[in-house]
Protein backbone atom coordinates (compact mmCIF):
# COMPACT_ATOMS: atom_id res chain seq x y z
CA UNK A 1 0.00 0.00 0.00
CA UNK A 2 1.06 3.21 -1.13
CA UNK A 3 1.78 5.69 1.90
CA UNK A 4 0.48 8.81 1.90
CA UNK A 5 3.05 11.11 3.31
CA UNK A 6 5.34 9.62 0.80
CA UNK A 7 3.05 9.86 -1.88
CA UNK A 8 2.17 13.69 -0.89
CA UNK A 9 6.26 14.74 -0.72
CA UNK A 10 7.08 13.02 -3.90
CA UNK A 11 4.52 13.60 -6.42
CA UNK A 12 5.59 15.88 -9.16
CA UNK A 13 3.54 16.99 -12.76
CA UNK A 14 5.27 18.38 -15.08
CA UNK A 15 3.01 20.61 -17.03
CA UNK A 16 3.78 20.84 -20.76
CA UNK A 17 0.05 20.96 -22.28
CA UNK A 18 -0.14 24.61 -23.50
CA UNK A 19 1.35 28.47 -22.86
CA UNK A 20 0.07 31.50 -22.53
CA UNK A 21 1.29 34.99 -23.58
CA UNK A 22 0.60 38.68 -22.98
CA UNK A 23 -0.52 38.54 -27.02
CA UNK A 24 -2.50 35.44 -26.81
CA UNK A 25 -5.32 36.53 -24.36
CA UNK A 26 -8.30 38.70 -25.18
CA UNK A 27 -7.95 42.21 -23.97
CA UNK A 28 -11.03 41.83 -22.15
CA UNK A 29 -10.87 38.98 -19.10
CA UNK A 30 -13.97 38.01 -19.32
CA UNK A 31 -14.07 36.91 -22.92
CA UNK A 32 -10.40 35.37 -21.79
CA UNK A 33 -12.98 33.56 -18.94
CA UNK A 34 -14.88 32.29 -21.68
CA UNK A 35 -12.83 31.27 -24.15
CA UNK A 36 -11.30 29.20 -20.95
CA UNK A 37 -14.18 28.09 -20.08
CA UNK A 38 -15.45 26.56 -23.18
CA UNK A 39 -12.23 24.93 -23.90
CA UNK A 40 -12.56 23.40 -20.74
CA UNK A 41 -16.15 22.07 -21.41
CA UNK A 42 -14.73 20.71 -25.19
CA UNK A 43 -12.02 18.67 -22.74
CA UNK A 44 -14.89 17.48 -20.89
CA UNK A 45 -13.58 18.50 -17.49
CA UNK A 46 -15.43 17.18 -14.53
CA UNK A 47 -17.15 19.76 -12.95
CA UNK A 48 -15.53 22.51 -14.31
CA UNK A 49 -18.58 24.94 -12.84
CA UNK A 50 -16.87 24.27 -9.44
CA UNK A 51 -15.27 27.25 -8.02
CA UNK A 52 -13.52 27.57 -4.70
CA UNK A 53 -15.07 30.61 -2.73
CA UNK A 54 -13.02 32.19 -0.19
CA UNK A 55 -14.28 34.82 2.15
CA UNK A 56 -13.40 36.82 5.14
CA UNK A 57 -15.36 36.48 8.47
CA UNK A 58 -13.98 38.65 11.84
CA UNK A 59 -11.05 38.87 9.60
CA UNK A 60 -10.56 34.83 9.11
CA UNK A 61 -10.24 33.70 5.89
CA UNK A 62 -12.63 30.73 4.89
CA UNK A 63 -13.30 28.80 1.49
CA UNK A 64 -15.35 26.28 0.58
CA UNK A 65 -16.88 25.40 -3.35
CA UNK A 66 -19.88 26.61 -4.67
CA UNK A 67 -21.44 25.98 -8.30
CA UNK A 68 -20.83 28.72 -10.58
CA UNK A 69 -24.97 29.17 -12.08
CA UNK A 70 -24.25 32.25 -14.39
CA UNK A 71 -21.93 34.60 -15.72
CA UNK A 72 -22.15 37.97 -17.67
CA UNK A 73 -20.00 40.55 -17.90
CA UNK A 74 -17.25 39.99 -15.61
CA UNK A 75 -20.41 38.80 -13.06
CA UNK A 76 -20.70 35.26 -11.80
CA UNK A 77 -23.85 34.15 -9.60
CA UNK A 78 -23.87 31.31 -7.15
CA UNK A 79 -26.65 30.76 -5.01
CA UNK A 80 -27.19 29.22 -1.06
CA UNK A 81 -28.28 30.70 2.08
CA UNK A 82 -27.83 33.75 3.34
CA UNK A 83 -27.76 32.62 7.13
CA UNK A 84 -24.61 30.11 6.31
CA UNK A 85 -21.30 30.97 7.06
CA UNK A 86 -20.46 31.98 3.61
CA UNK A 87 -23.73 34.49 3.77
CA UNK A 88 -22.66 36.12 6.94
CA UNK A 89 -18.74 36.43 5.40
CA UNK A 90 -20.71 38.40 2.51
CA UNK A 91 -23.10 40.46 4.89
CA UNK A 92 -19.62 41.75 6.90
CA UNK A 93 -17.22 41.82 4.44
CA UNK A 94 -18.31 42.00 0.55
CA UNK A 95 -14.53 41.00 -0.57
CA UNK A 96 -14.40 37.42 -1.61
CA UNK A 97 -11.96 35.83 -4.39
CA UNK A 98 -12.95 32.76 -6.75
CA UNK A 99 -10.47 29.72 -7.78
CA UNK A 100 -11.66 27.28 -10.84
CA UNK A 101 -8.81 24.47 -11.16
CA UNK A 102 -8.84 22.76 -14.53
CA UNK A 103 -6.11 20.14 -14.05
CA UNK A 104 -6.76 18.43 -17.37
CA UNK A 105 -5.96 21.50 -18.90
CA UNK A 106 -3.26 22.10 -16.55
CA UNK A 107 -5.02 25.65 -15.77
CA UNK A 108 -6.07 27.79 -12.52
CA UNK A 109 -8.28 31.04 -12.92
CA UNK A 110 -7.95 33.14 -9.56
CA UNK A 111 -10.48 36.00 -9.89
CA UNK A 112 -11.04 38.70 -6.89
CA UNK A 113 -13.88 41.25 -6.58
CA UNK A 114 -17.06 42.17 -4.41
CA UNK A 115 -20.06 40.45 -4.06
CA UNK A 116 -23.57 41.75 -3.47
CA UNK A 117 -27.05 40.12 -2.94
CA UNK A 118 -28.73 38.87 -6.76
CA UNK A 119 -31.87 40.82 -6.99
CA UNK A 120 -34.85 38.40 -5.92
CA UNK A 121 -35.98 37.86 -9.50
CA UNK A 122 -32.94 36.12 -10.34
CA UNK A 123 -33.43 33.80 -7.09
CA UNK A 124 -36.12 33.58 -7.31
CA UNK A 125 -35.66 32.17 -11.16
CA UNK A 126 -33.09 30.06 -10.29
CA UNK A 127 -35.09 29.06 -7.17
CA UNK A 128 -37.98 27.76 -10.17
CA UNK A 129 -35.49 26.00 -11.88
CA UNK A 130 -34.21 23.72 -9.33
CA UNK A 131 -35.38 19.73 -9.20
CA UNK A 132 -38.35 20.14 -6.36
CA UNK A 133 -36.08 17.65 -3.65
CA UNK A 134 -33.36 20.40 -4.04
CA UNK A 135 -35.91 23.14 -3.69
CA UNK A 136 -37.44 21.21 -0.11
CA UNK A 137 -33.38 20.60 0.74
CA UNK A 138 -33.09 24.06 1.09
CA UNK A 139 -36.34 24.53 3.52
CA UNK A 140 -35.11 21.79 5.59
CA UNK A 141 -31.26 23.10 5.65
CA UNK A 142 -30.32 25.58 8.67
CA UNK A 143 -27.44 25.77 6.34
CA UNK A 144 -23.56 26.30 8.77
CA UNK A 145 -25.63 25.56 11.78
CA UNK A 146 -25.23 22.97 13.90
CA UNK A 147 -27.27 19.90 14.22
CA UNK A 148 -27.89 17.38 17.42
CA UNK A 149 -27.88 14.35 14.08
CA UNK A 150 -28.23 13.29 11.17
CA UNK A 151 -32.22 12.31 12.29
CA UNK A 152 -32.97 15.61 12.73
CA UNK A 153 -32.10 17.01 8.90
CA UNK A 154 -33.90 13.93 8.16
CA UNK A 155 -36.49 14.55 9.95
CA UNK A 156 -37.02 18.74 9.02
CA UNK A 157 -37.11 17.39 5.70
CA UNK A 158 -40.35 14.41 5.83
CA UNK A 159 -41.99 17.66 7.54
CA UNK A 160 -40.78 20.02 4.78
CA UNK A 161 -42.30 17.40 2.34
CA UNK A 162 -45.31 16.95 4.23
CA UNK A 163 -46.04 20.83 4.38
CA UNK A 164 -45.67 21.64 0.84
CA UNK A 165 -47.21 17.97 -0.42
CA UNK A 166 -49.54 19.20 -3.75
CA UNK A 167 -48.17 22.52 -4.25
CA UNK A 168 -45.31 24.39 -5.42
CA UNK A 169 -42.24 25.09 -3.36
CA UNK A 170 -42.20 28.65 -2.93
CA UNK A 171 -38.65 30.28 -2.32
CA UNK A 172 -37.37 30.77 1.38
CA UNK A 173 -36.50 34.62 2.27
CA UNK A 174 -33.33 33.13 3.28
CA UNK A 175 -31.67 30.93 0.53
CA UNK A 176 -30.91 33.17 -2.86
CA UNK A 177 -28.08 34.26 -4.94
CA UNK A 178 -25.27 36.66 -4.91
CA UNK A 179 -23.25 38.15 -8.13
CA UNK A 180 -19.57 38.27 -7.67
CA UNK A 181 -18.34 41.16 -9.43
CA UNK A 182 -14.74 40.76 -10.93
CA UNK A 183 -12.03 43.43 -10.40
CA UNK A 184 -8.83 41.19 -10.83
CA UNK A 185 -8.29 37.82 -12.86
CA UNK A 186 -5.22 35.99 -12.72
CA UNK A 187 -5.13 33.48 -16.10
CA UNK A 188 -2.32 30.09 -15.09
CA UNK A 189 -1.14 27.62 -17.07
CA UNK A 190 1.14 25.39 -15.93
CA UNK A 191 4.76 25.15 -17.75
CA UNK A 192 7.64 23.26 -17.87
CA UNK A 193 10.27 23.15 -14.76
CA UNK A 194 7.98 25.32 -12.54
CA UNK A 195 8.14 28.50 -15.08
CA UNK A 196 4.17 28.56 -15.36
CA UNK A 197 2.86 30.90 -17.21
CA UNK A 198 0.37 34.05 -15.41
CA UNK A 199 -1.11 36.82 -17.23
CA UNK A 200 -3.37 38.95 -15.12
CA UNK A 201 -5.90 42.04 -15.47
CA UNK A 202 -6.59 44.49 -12.84
CA UNK A 203 -9.42 46.66 -13.41
CA UNK A 204 -8.04 50.67 -13.08
CA UNK A 205 -11.12 52.89 -13.59
CA UNK A 206 -12.70 51.57 -16.89
CA UNK A 207 -9.70 49.99 -18.04
CA UNK A 208 -8.00 46.65 -17.79
CA UNK A 209 -4.25 46.64 -16.95
CA UNK A 210 -2.77 43.32 -18.30
CA UNK A 211 1.09 42.61 -16.86
CA UNK A 212 2.70 38.69 -16.63
CA UNK A 213 3.76 37.94 -12.82
CA UNK A 214 6.31 35.21 -11.98
CA UNK A 215 5.52 32.15 -11.36
C1 LIG B 1 -19.04 20.35 -5.93
C2 LIG B 1 -19.72 21.16 -4.86
C3 LIG B 1 -20.66 22.11 -5.19
C4 LIG B 1 -21.30 22.86 -4.21
N1 LIG B 1 -22.17 23.83 -4.59
C5 LIG B 1 -22.74 24.61 -3.64
C6 LIG B 1 -23.57 25.72 -4.02
O1 LIG B 1 -23.76 26.03 -5.20
N2 LIG B 1 -24.13 26.45 -3.02
C7 LIG B 1 -23.91 26.18 -1.70
O2 LIG B 1 -24.44 26.88 -0.84
N3 LIG B 1 -23.11 25.17 -1.32
C8 LIG B 1 -22.51 24.38 -2.25
N4 LIG B 1 -21.68 23.35 -1.87
C9 LIG B 1 -21.47 23.12 -0.42
C10 LIG B 1 -20.42 24.14 0.10
O3 LIG B 1 -19.12 23.72 -0.27
C11 LIG B 1 -20.50 24.34 1.60
O4 LIG B 1 -20.43 23.11 2.28
C12 LIG B 1 -21.79 25.06 2.03
O5 LIG B 1 -22.11 26.10 1.14
C13 LIG B 1 -21.67 25.62 3.44
O6 LIG B 1 -20.57 26.51 3.47
P1 LIG B 1 -20.48 27.71 4.53
O7 LIG B 1 -20.70 27.08 5.88
O8 LIG B 1 -19.10 28.23 4.37
O9 LIG B 1 -21.52 28.71 4.16
C14 LIG B 1 -21.02 22.62 -2.85
C15 LIG B 1 -20.06 21.66 -2.51
C16 LIG B 1 -19.42 20.95 -3.50
C17 LIG B 1 -18.34 19.97 -3.10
Amino acid sequence: MTDHNEYINNKRSDFSKGTLTETDVDRDPFIQFESWLKQALDAEVPELQAMHLSTVLDNKPSSRVVYLRKMANNKFWFYGNYESKKGKSLEQNPYASLNFFWPELQRQIRIEGIVKKATLDSSDNYFVSRPRESQLGAWASAQSNVLQSREELEKRLIEITNEFEGKPVPRPAFWGGWVFKANYYEFWQGRKSRLHDRICYELKNTDWNIFRLAP
